[in-house]
């Protein structure tokens, strides 16, 4: 059998590279433990593993990433075709002790979250199902956002999720997920009636509003690989036939009445909201030296223009409205995989447009420090979170992780490419040093908030330091719970870990 040979040239080449460092018996122990892992692998889930070499490799390994950085190389991957398959691999991981990571959407661009050198990778490629009932919609971990809003669409309904077409289902769920509609809906967490779960030693379990209520709220915010693997979600959707949507363009002089614009939808708090969200952005084009912001609008129902976005409409030089489906809308929003290398860097502060201005300000001065790094491009980001999207979470009896008060936020993120792996030090050192430069300057004028969001994060920013205590705290009961063997902190350690 081919993976019989494959298997054991792995084998051989593990060893070989645990040799040299032998010293160090840590890395020759972890070493076999990743054979052991893949050997066990082969064994019971003999049609789903793929090793180094074989055809399916790059398509798991490198092109299923979004970030160039997060493509890595690991010794074995696992495709199960089923939950029962992904139960039966992560007890084979777990008995051998060996390190592994899980991948989704793989958009997330922090290295080793979704992704891992000389450890076994879970590539949930094949759970792909989808079943759409009368307000909810069974989801697999392989979808895409596209995919949900191309199922509902046939039923005039929507499922709060991502903004742009290809971001992944799980990923984005299991931390938080903005969406448009968050003012009235909440967040794609908040949104989640079931979750199925494959725990650290094999079991599954459904958590639900009342069975294993402890891990569905846990699975709110702090999910991402932190509590078990995520096989199916039950997703409540909405009645949204159509959509009022906009796209603008604004030129530099409009950039500080755009960044205005965004603060005043986070101010917005009607007890009764229009459903409205953006995509609001600010970029530097480096060959061109222009900065231009610009704009992606929703809102439901057929106001046309989207009357939500008056704010901007009268400051924007250029804009396009139209009425038509979230599907349609989407779709139109690919973010294509390993086009470049990526960093996110983000804090958050109280809505103020005067604060927010400065930031943009002071992100554009510093790119002076980096104009040289082949192939920069360079966005600021403005999200939006206004007491409405949070007073969702609030009252509908389960809550989140967050535990945000009802306040106007925004989250400001750089969002920096570029092209080689030279300059990865250099940027991610940039971007933390301005960032928390930055957000130092916020807290001593008493405009800042410690909310960190997994979504748009830095490898360096840990998330649940900006979470209320007790709610960290709980996690951590739920964790010891549901992974009594720190399965998925003490094997599984990339990406925003509860420890
Ligand atoms: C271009 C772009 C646009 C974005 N737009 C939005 C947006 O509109 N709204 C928003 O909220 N966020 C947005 N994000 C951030 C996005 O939510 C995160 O990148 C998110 O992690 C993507 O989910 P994924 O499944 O693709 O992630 P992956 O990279 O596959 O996974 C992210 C983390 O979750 C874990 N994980 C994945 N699947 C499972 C599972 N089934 N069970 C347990 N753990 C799992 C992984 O191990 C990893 O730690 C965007 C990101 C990019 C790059
Ligand atoms: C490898 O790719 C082929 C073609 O896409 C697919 O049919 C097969 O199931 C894949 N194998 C694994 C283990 O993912
Ligand atoms: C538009 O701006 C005005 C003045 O700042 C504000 O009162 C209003 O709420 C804003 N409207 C929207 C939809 O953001
Ligand atoms: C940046 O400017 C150059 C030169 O004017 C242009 O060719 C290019 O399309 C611009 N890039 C983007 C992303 O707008
Ligand atoms: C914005 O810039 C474009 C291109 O330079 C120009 O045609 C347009 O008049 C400008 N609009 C405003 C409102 O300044
Ligand atoms: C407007 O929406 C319709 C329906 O989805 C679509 O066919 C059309 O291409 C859209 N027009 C623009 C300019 O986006
Ligand atoms: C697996 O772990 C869960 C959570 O700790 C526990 O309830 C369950 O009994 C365990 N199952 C087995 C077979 O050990």
């Amino acid at each position: 059998m081919g993976y019989l040979t494959q298997l054991g040239a792995i084998t051989t080449a593990l060893l070989a590279s645990a040799t040299p460092s032998s010293g160090a018996s840590a890395s020759s122990s972890t070493a076999k433990n990743v054979i052991c892992a893949c050997r066990k692998l082969s064994n019971v889930l003999p049609k789903d593993i793929i090793y180094p070499g074989s055809a399916n490799y790059t398509d798991e390994a490198t092109d299923s990433y979004w970030d160039k950085r997060a493509a890595l190389a690991p010794s074995c991957i696992v495709v199960p075709n089923s939950a029962d398959e992904v139960a039966t691999a992560v007890e084979a991981i777990s008995s051998c002790n060996a390190p592994f990571a899980v991948r989704g959407g793989g958009h997330m661009n922090v290295v080793g979250s979704n992704n891992i050198n000389n450890g076994v990778l879970i590539g949930l490629t094949k759970l792909n199902q989808v079943k759409v009932n009368a307000d909810t919609v069974e989801v697999g971990p392989a979808l895409t956002w596209y995919d949900v809003y191309a199922a509902l669409e046939p039923y005039g309904r929507v499922a709060i999720g991502g903004r742009l077409k290809t971001i992944g289902v799980p990923g984005l769920t299991l931390i938080g997920g903005y969406h448009y509609f968050n003012n009235k809906y909440g967040f794609a967490m908040d949104n989640v009636d079931s979750y199925d779960v494959v725990l650290g030693n094999g079991t599954q379990v459904t958590a639900t509003r009342s069975s294993h209520p402890d891990l569905f709220w846990a699975l709110k915010g702090g999910g991402g690989n932190n509590f078990g693997v995520v096989t199916k979600l039950v997703l409540r959707t909405y009645p949204a036939p159509q959509v009022s949507t906009t796209i603008q363009a604004f030129n530099e002089s409009a950039v500080p009445g755009f960044l205005a614009a965004v603060c005043d939808a986070a101010k917005l708090n009607s007890p009764d909201p229009i459903a409205a969200g953006m995509v609001a952005t600010v970029s530097y084009n480096v060959s061109s030296g222009v900065t231009s912001a610009s704009l992606l609008g929703v809102q439901e129902g057929v106001s046309n223009p989207p009357d939500q976005f008056a704010n901007f409409s009268s400051i924007s030089s250029f804009a396009i409205n139209n009425v038509t489906n979230m599907k349609d809308w989407a779709g139109q929003f690919e973010t294509p995989k390993q086009q470049f290398r990526i960093q996110f860097a983000h804090r958050t502060i109280k809505a103020d447009a005067a604060v927010l201005t400065s930031l943009y300000e002071s992100w554009k001065e510093s790119l002076s420090e980096v104009l040289d790094v082949e192939g920069l491009g360079p966005t600021f980001v403005a999200n939006v979170i206004s007491p409405t999207s949070v007073r969702v979470g609030n009252n509908n009896g389960v809550g989140n992780i967050w535990g945000l008060p009802e306040e106007p936020l925004i989250i400001w993120q750089f969002s920096t490419s570029w092209s080689l792996a030279r300059d990865d030090r250099r940027m991610q050192n940039w971007a933390r040093t301005v960032v928390e430069r930055l957000h130092a300057q916020n807290k001593r004028k008493g405009v800042a908030s410690e909310y960190i969001y997994m979504g748009d994060a830095g490898d360096w920013q840990d998330a649940f330091a900006g979470m209320p205590k007790k709610n960290v705290a709980r996690l951590k009961r739920v964790q010891a719970a549901y992974d009594p063997e720190r399965v998925f902190t003490r094997l599984s350690t990339g990406g925003f870990k509860l420890t």
